[in-house]
């Protein structure tokens, strides 16, 4: 069994300086997304595929998603990274053939010309990798994920809905392509950077996520950084109740590259322990990715040849890996 990263990682980013850019992000409005909205998706769509075209970072208010399942998810969270190593490692992704599981600090090395990562984190399979997941014995852990599971799935497919009216397709056109997801909720930990920070490590090193689209909340510590288009690292400031959106590897495929997954990262500059949770939203296993026909200009021709999700995921995985195989 191999044990890899879900995300790929990219070189040489790591000296640049860091910018703090207010609205650097723009922040989107999801009122009216869920009643499907005409005039809002249009709205919607519009907005994103003008950020996902830029820097591929935007985030979103009025999304929907209980605030009390977000502050539970924290909450369960907390809980789990108490516990202690020996447990956590338990549940190590060294047993898990889908990386799912805990990882522990330093295990996962983003940006492989660093060390290791300065943070934990566990991933949980969807429904469908149900009985692969390795869940703690902690009262109401699996149901709340599983809970936040379901409504950031939801979500990225009704956020898709406004990305495929901006893309010009039919807006249920990745519906098909989100029935048996490979999508995977994180949660994370980052301790304080120890030291002084030098860029030798980080708490996520610079990568993009594979997925189509990736939900991220952050707790109000703060540390998440966007690489800008000079390659200067812009701070993503925490705004309480909001979800950071970014594109992904596998959308920016199937947009040809019209839309960006850009690369981020993660250090904690704080006294203190930050928390955040990830939905990576990932298509079905057997989707065809190609280019779609709308974003070509007349007499373009598309980059990449078609490719299953799957055979697209092995692909990153095996550039990526990290692990020495578990037995
Ligand atoms: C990731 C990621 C950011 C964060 O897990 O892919 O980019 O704030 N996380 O934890
Ligand atoms: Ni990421």
């Amino acid at each position: 069994m191999t044990s890899y990263v879900l995300e790929r990682s990219l070189d040489g980013m790591n000296t640049s300086t860091l910018r703090s850019e207010i609205g650097a992000i723009p922040t989107i409005s999801l009122a009216g997304l869920r009643s499907g909205d005409a005039g809002a998706l249009e709205r919607i769509g519009a907005e994103i595929g003008a950020a996902a075209r830029g820097l591929g970072f935007f985030s979103v208010t009025d999304h929907g998603i209980p605030v009390e399942l977000i502050d539970a998810t924290y909450a369960q969270s907390r809980t789990f990274f108490a516990l202690p190593l020996a447990e956590k490692n338990r549940l190590s992704v060294k047993n898990s053939k889908r990386y799912l599981g805990y990882v522990r600090i330093g295990e996962e090395n983003l940006d492989p010309a660093l060390n290791g990562d300065i943070k934990e984190c566990y991933n949980a399979g969807g429904l469908l990798y149900e009985a692969q997941n390795q869940w703690p014995d902690l009262p109401g852990f699996r149901d709340t994920m599983r809970a936040f599971e379901a409504e950031a799935l939801e979500l990225v497919v009704l956020l898709q809905r406004a990305i495929a009216i901006d893309l010009g397709i039919d807006a249920h056109f990745f519906d098909q392509h989100f029935t048996e997801p490979e999508g995977l909720l994180r949660i994370l930990r980052y301790p304080p950077h120890p030291g002084t920070f030098d860029g030798s490590s980080y708490g996520a090193g610079a990568h993009t996520d594979y997925g189509n689209l990736t939900l991220l909340a952050q707790d109000a510590v703060g540390g998440l950084e966007v690489r800008g288009r000079d390659g200067t690292w812009i701070a993503v400031p925490p705004q309480p109740g909001t979800f950071v959106c970014n594109i992904g590897d596998c959308l920016m495929r199937w947009t040809n590259d019209v839309y960006v997954s850009n690369a981020h990262r993660v250090v904690n500059r704080a006294p203190y322990e930050r928390y955040s949770i990830a939905y990576f939203g990932d298509p079905n296993a057997g989707s065809l990715v190609e280019c779609l026909p709308s974003v070509l200009a007349p007499g373009e021709a598309p980059k990449y040849p078609p490719i299953r999700f799957a055979d697209y995921l092995r692909q990153r995985y095996d550039e990526t890996y990290t692990g020495a195989p578990a037995t």
